[in-house]
């Protein structure tokens, strides 16, 4: 039996899944996440780790809590906790691949969608008592069907939103991550350099994960070679995109909107400039957040704890331990 610490209330039957194996699950009762001195008083005993990406996994952490296993992420992006770190330190990390790419992508194709015909623009002026008649000029959005996409990272999520973006008779481009040779994209798509995908797309969806090299990938430069009306949609992560320039592109009308799912920090400040701007939707990083996509995840994470704790190799490790840690 091991002990196993769950960093927050979760959907599904994960944490019956836990228990099913014979472990005791200490479950965060709050709606935030533990303070990190919290976490890393509550992780002290335990053998797993079920965490959110809001938990930053350091090497302090691990260094004081000598039974810890693993760190089960309940979450595709494992950019909390740093896998190689972890594995130096014979403690495996795990994360949910696959289940939340369609979900993801649904979402992000209802930012495009939103952000292109100003869904949300005018929901809240109606909503505001300033509908007074039909307009022919009002809230003119740009057509998505015909317009160019172009995507930023073909990774399963990248594939999900190009499929999605074929379907609405979209003409498709995408590169890969910075240095990295891409996957294929769906047949019908296109691959080109940043540069010409910036150029030439009406939307820009971003689907790599945060690492030294996709930090800050869209900065002022990138923002100036898109088109000035052009929408930007992030579901990935905050920091791919630097949110000053963001914030200046924005304002300027270099780009003539975008959808954001994810900021740096989160939350986004009440009052921040990104919430007070007509040309932009911010969406509180909820893109995998359909009720059945968050309950597979978290029993995903649940069956990569229960894996480890036998003694097996997690089905969804990213890291490789050398010396992974053993029941004391
Ligand atoms: C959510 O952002 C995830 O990485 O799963």
């Amino acid at each position: 039996m091991g002990r196993v610490f769950v960093s927050r209330q979760l959907p599904g039957r994960a944490i019956a899944i836990l228990q099913e194996a014979g472990h005791a699950v200490e479950v965060w009762p709050g709606e935030l996440p533990p303070s990190p001195g919290i976490l890393a008083a509550r992780v002290r005993g335990a053998d797993a780790l079920l965490a959110l990406l809001t938990d930053r996994i350091d090497a302090d952490l691990l260094e004081q809590s000598p039974r810890l296993r693993v760190v089960a992420n309940m979450a595709a992006g494992y950019d909390n906790v740093d896998p190689g770190m972890a594995a130096g330190a014979g403690v495996w990390v795990t994360n949910t691949p696959g289940v939340l790419a369609e979900t993801t992508a649904d979402f992000a194709f209802a930012l495009l969608l939103d952000s292109g015909r100003r869904v949300t623009e005018s929901a809240n002026s109606a909503r505001a008592g300033e509908w007074r008649t039909w307009s022919p000029g009002g809230f003119l959005g740009l057509d998505v069907h015909g317009a160019t996409l172009g995507i930023v990272g073909m990774g399963e999520i990248g594939q999900a939103v190009a499929r999605r973006g074929l379907g609405f008779g979209m003409r498709v481009l995408f590169c890969g991550r910075p240095g990295q040779t891409s996957k294929a994209g769906p047949p019908g798509t296109e691959q080109v350099s940043l540069a010409e995908l910036l150029a030439a797309s009406d939307f820009v969806s971003l689907h790599v994960p945060l690492t030294e090299s996709t930090r800050r990938l869209i900065g002022a430069r990138e923002l100036a070679a898109m088109k000035r009306t052009a929408f930007l949609v992030n579901t990935a992560r905050g920091s791919v995109v630097d949110q000053d320039a963001l914030v200046k592109a924005l304002v300027t009308g270099e780009i003539a909107g975008a959808a954001l799912d994810v900021t740096d920090p989160e939350p986004l400040p009440g009052g921040h400039a990104l919430y007070s701007l007509p040309n932009v939707v911010v969406t509180p990083h909820i893109a995998s957040a359909s009720v059945a996509t968050r309950s597979r995840m978290a029993e995903m994470a649940a069956a990569n704890i229960v894996a480890v704790l036998a003694g097996e190799q997690p089905p969804n490790a990213v890291n490789r331990p050398q010396s992974p840690r053993r029941l004391p």
